[in-house]
């Protein structure tokens, strides 16, 4: 067995740059989570799915145009549509691996030159991550790794601009990555982090929100 019955699950967000290589880590660490009998789940943000989402999608994909604030408030309502439910797998004991949170909301607003302030506002009272690991690569390097769909924020100069904000965001609990690095060697940084993560809130760390 893995624990008592009442242990939470860990929330746990992956950050990073388009192409930094959340996608395929998250994915891993379900793998590897799973592998050792723990409860957990892959969510990501947006979550595309939801009627918030399709909106989301749509002005991603330059389908539709919005207002910078807008679709701002958008990105944070497709997280509060999601909240009760995240809680509710936290508290039943399952972990949840979260490809881009608030911190994505904040850092890409505000690279479009909203106030950061204003950006953080509409995120207070969401969940606060038990961990945060930013993978970490150069906005030149990620650019390199070719694959920018052609999606409404994969720029190099917008990235540049993406990586200032969030080193602004990050606070001393981030978990820094090495993102340049291969998979497999990325996946080995994180596993014992995230593993160290989802003991703690099994013995008891409590739930707490944002902004910390
Ligand atoms: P995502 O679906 O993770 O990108 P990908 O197409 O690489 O899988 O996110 C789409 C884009 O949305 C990405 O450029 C980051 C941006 N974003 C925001 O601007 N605000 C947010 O709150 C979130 C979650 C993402």
């Amino acid at each position: 067995s893995t624990g008592q019955s009442d242990a939470r699950g860990a929330l746990i967000v992956l950050e990073g740059l388009d192409r930094s290589g959340k996608t395929s880590q998250s994915a891993r660490l379900l793998s590897h989570l799973n592998g050792l009998g723990y409860p957990v789940e892959s969510w990501r943000f947006p979550d595309r799915d939801t009627a918030v989402g399709k909106m989301i999608s749509s002005y991603l994909t330059n389908q539709s145009q919005l207002d910078d604030h807008t679709i701002h408030l958008l990105f944070s309502a497709n997280r509060w549509e999601k909240r009760s439910l995240m809680e509710a797998k936290l508290k039943s004991g399952t972990s949840l691996i979260v490809d881009r949170y608030s911190y994505s909301g904040v850092a890409f607003s505000s690279a479009k030159g909203l106030d950061i302030e204003w950006c953080k506002a509409p995120e207070v009272g969401l969940l606060a991550p038990d961990l945060v690991m930013y993978l970490n690569i150069p906005p030149e390097k990620a650019a390199e790794r070719g694959g920018y769909g052609g999606e409404r924020y994969e720029q190099l100069e917008f990235q540049k601009s993406v990586a200032k904000y969030y080193e602004m965001l990050s606070d001393p609990s981030w978990k820094m990555i090495d993102a340049c690095l291969p998979l497999e060697d990325v996946e080995e940084q994180m596993k014992e982090i995230v593993l160290d993560c989802v003991v703690s809130c099994q013995k008891g760390k409590p739930l707490t929100h944002l902004w910390l």
